[in-house]
């Protein structure tokens, strides 16, 4: 049994509230109690006076595996969810509801949810070896988090659907060029990187970045919603499919799937 508190630790120091993701022996791969820790530590540092800016960030080279495919694999047995029900869907839906600047730091594989939940990001930064990839119609699933909506209008539809739907690896510098990427900067200097940015965030006017957050999101808190809840229930439905199942058992078993003989 995990425990999220270990696997997600949380560090506040001057007005910003750092949440490491630290599962390296699974790449960082995400399981509902961890996805409870980071609903929990961005709900209580945006509660929370001390904190101004929150950092995501991964660790041992990886950000983040994504969703783990044992718990999918769990979760399709459990029948279709409600939005806001499970952890998974707590941190999802919090992730537009954000109320303080969002940071992340990207070192290494950033995949599905690892990459979505960087779109809810107001500044996003990169190292050399950074590796975004989105395998969800490879696992029989459709994309998730407000990806649908928020990625074309972030770098336009051709590159949303390469990412998105072909599941094309974007490199941090070509995540940069897309717009996604702040700026791609060496792996020992990524983490400070991020900080400075926190800090000065944390030293604006909080009323005033609010405003500025909200204005400039690119879609409105409802819109995004929506989307995401529609996206969750075709996900959900998705991931009860016999081509999500042949997939999942397939990445288990460490052979391809095969959905042909579905
Ligand atoms: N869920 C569960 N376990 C995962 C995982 C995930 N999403 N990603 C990696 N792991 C586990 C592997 O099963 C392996 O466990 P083991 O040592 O017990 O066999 C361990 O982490 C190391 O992963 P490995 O595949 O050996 O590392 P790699 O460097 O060769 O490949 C990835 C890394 C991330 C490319 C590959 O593990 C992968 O494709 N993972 C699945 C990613 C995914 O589809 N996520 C869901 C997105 S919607």
């Amino acid at each position: 049994m995990t425990d999220g508190q270990v696997e997600i630790e949380i560090s506040r120091d001057a007005g910003v509230q750092t949440i490491r993701i630290q599962r390296p022996e699974k790449k960082n791969a995400l399981l509902p109690a961890m996805y409870q820790a980071m609903y929990e530590a961005l709900v209580d540092g945006d509660e929370s006076s001390d904190v101004r800016a929150h950092i995501l960030i991964g660790s041992g080279g990886v950000f983040s595996a994504g969703n783990d495919i044992k718990d999918f694999m769990s979760r399709a047995k459990d029948g279709v969810p409600q939005v806001g029900e499970t952890p998974v869907h707590r941190f999802i839906g919090y992730l537009p509801r954000v109320e303080k600047p969002l940071i992340a730091a990207v070192d290494g594989l950033a995949v599905g949810v690892g990459v979505t939940l960087l779109f809810h990001c107001d500044l996003v930064y990169a190292s050399p070896s950074a590796k975004l990839i989105t395998p969800f119609l490879d696992l029989g699933l459709v994309p998730e988090a407000g990806s649908s909506l928020l990625a074309p209008r972030r770098m336009g539809h051709t590159r949303a659907f390469e990412m998105l739907a072909l599941g094309e690896a974007f490199s941090g510098e070509r995540a940069r060029e897309a717009g996604l990427v702040n700026a791609v900067v060496a792996a020992d200097e990524l983490e400070a990187t991020a900080r400075a940015a926190a800090l000065r965030l944390a030293a604006k006017p909080p009323a005033a970045l609010k405003i500025a957050r909200d204005l400039m999101r690119g879609a409105s808190v409802d819109e995004i919603v929506e989307r995401l809840e529609a996206e969750s229930k075709l996900f959900a439905g998705r991931m009860a499919s016999p081509e999500a199942k042949e997939a999942f058992q397939a990445f288990v078993e460490k052979r391809p799937p095969n959905f042909n003989a579905l």
